[in-house]
C-alpha cells in the first residue's frame, strides 16, 4: 500500500518510515511530484492537518496523512498555538519566535506549556485524527543545540534539560509528534 506523508521535510519522512510495517510504502510530496506549498489557513491544528491531507486526496487521489504542530503556552491563553511557525513574523525564524515568547513571558508567574501534534489520516473510505502531547515549562533562557523550533526553551516535565539538550531518540519517545505517530502506526497495523 502506498501512503503519502504530506510533507516536504525528509527528516520527518525518514523518522516515520523506520516505524512503519514494510507493506506500507511511505512517500513524500516530493516523491509524488507535488512542489506546492499547501496553504495552512485554518485556525486550529486539526483544521490545518485536515486541509493538507485533503489537498493530497483531492489532487492525487492517494491515501495520505498530514501533521500540524503547535506550542500552547498557558499564560498566553494557548498562544502561539496554530501560529507557532510564524509567531514573530513571516520570516519564520526560530530565534525570533523564541525571543518573542521569552519577552511575552517576562513577569508572568506560570511558564507551563505543551506541544501538541495533530495527524489527519485520509484512507479511501475514512478520515481519522490522532493527537500527541507533551507537557512542560518554558525556560528563562535558550539552552542546547539539538532539535529545532522552540526546543531550546522547552523543558519537558520530569527532566531538567530542554528538548535541545536531550537526545533525539528520547525526544521522539516522550514527545508530541512521536506519540501521535505511534497512534497512527497502531491504527495502520490493526
Ligand atoms: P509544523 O506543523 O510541524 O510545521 O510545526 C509548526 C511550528 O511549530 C514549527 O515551525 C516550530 O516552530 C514549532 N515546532 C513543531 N514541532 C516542534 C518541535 O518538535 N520542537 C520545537 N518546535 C516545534
Amino acid at each position: 500500500m502506498k501512503l503519502v506523508f504530506a510533507t516536504h521535510n525528509q527528516n520527518k519522512l525518514n523518522e516515520v518510515k523506520t516505524l512503519l510495517p514494510s507493506y506500507i510504502e511511505l512517500v513524500s510530496l516530493i516523491d509524488i511530484g507535488c512542489g506546492d506549498e499547501i496553504p495552512e489557513t485554518a485556525e486550529t491544528l486539526e483544521g490545518n492537518a485536515q486541509l493538507k491531507a485533503d489537498f493530497v486526496t483531492e489532487h492525487y487521489g492517494l491515501p495520505c496523512f498530514a501533521d500540524d504542530t503547535g506550542l500552547l503556552v498557558d499564560a498566553l491563553h494557548g498562544a502561539p498555538g496554530v501560529y507557532s511557525a510564524r509567531y514573530a513574523g513571516e520570516q519564520r525564524s526560530a530565534a525570533d519566535n523564541m525571543n518573542k515568547l521569552l519577552d511575552e513571558l517576562q513577569g508572568k508567574r506560570t511558564r507551563s506549556a505543551c506541544f501538541k501534534t495533530v495527524i489527519a489520516l485520509n484512507l479511501v473510505q475514512e478520515s481519522i485524527l490522532f493527537s500527541g502531547m507533551v507537557e512542560g515549562n518554558i525556560t528563562y533562557e535558550k539552552k542546547g543545540a539539538k532539535g529545532f523550533g522552540y526546543d531550546p526553551i522547552f523543558q519537558p516535565n520530569g527532566y531538567d534539560k530542554t528538548f535541545a539538550e536531550l537526545p533525539l531518540d528520547l525526544k521522539n519517545k516522550i514527545g508530541h509528534r512521536g506519540k501521535a505517530v505511534q497512534k497512527l502506526i497502531a491504527y495502520l497495523k490493526r
